[in-house]
């Protein structure tokens, strides 16, 4: 049986894509049964349903600061749609302890840092005003501590004399979309051991 998959977003989805396009593989062990956004004009939900991806949009902006009620509106979407796992795809709301907890061990997320280094965000202009060598992406399962929890995967590449953040971030989305349908299928195998892509220049 393959498992089930619902993939989170907030923008264009090319993670989404990226997962939807691997899983439509007969012998990959996961299949996609939701798409869901909490930004109505996300263009990954268009993208979802030139797939033939199952959409749904649960909007945070009406429920101002409640948080638990966003997510109890999350979690009504999700259940409806049975999935095994989520994959957070460039989801960009902050999830608390209690969604977390329901969803501990069954949650992937990808984030465009070599974890530990960067948690948060412009990941890739604090590599390069940091001096670093090298950047690229993680796969790690969803825990309490943001961007914390155990990484299952990571490619990297070397940063350029001449990259901006700009020109890095395109080369570490590339890597993500190779690297985050190799850590899902594995993980829907029930395996845990890390992947490590690298990738030259
Ligand atoms: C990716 O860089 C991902 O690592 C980060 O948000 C971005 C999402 O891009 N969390 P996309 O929506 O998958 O194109």
């Amino acid at each position: 049986m393959k498992k089930r998959v619902a993939i989170l977003i907030s923008g264009s989805g090319s993670n989404m894509e990226a997962l939807v396009r691997a899983m439509a593989r007969p012998d990959y062990p996961a299949e996609p049964v939701l798409v869901l956004s909490n930004r109505p004009h996300a263009g990954g939900l268009a993208r979802a349903e030139a797939l033939g991806v199952p959409t749904a949009v649960v909007d945070h902006r009406p429920f101002g600061q409640d948080r638990a009620a966003f997510e109890a509106a999350l979690n009504e979407a999700l259940e409806a749609a049975r999935p095994d796992i989520l994959c957070l795809a460039g989801f960009m709301r902050i999830l608390t302890g209690g969604f977390i907890s329901k969803w501990r061990g069954r949650m992937l997320n990808i984030h465009p840092s070599l974890l530990p280094r960067y948690r948060g965000l412009d990941t890739h202009a604090r590599a390069i005003a940091a001096g670093d060598r090298q950047a690229g992406c993680s796969v790690h399962e969803v825990t309490a501590e943001l961007d914390g929890g155990p990484v299952l995967g990571q490619a990297r590449l070397d940063i350029r004399p001449d990259d901006t953040p700009e020109t890095l971030a395109a080369r570490v989305l590339k890597l993500e979309h190779r690297l985050y349908p190799l850590v899902l299928e594995r993980f829907a195998r029930g395996r845990r051991e890390r992947i490590d892509l690298a990738v030259e220049g």
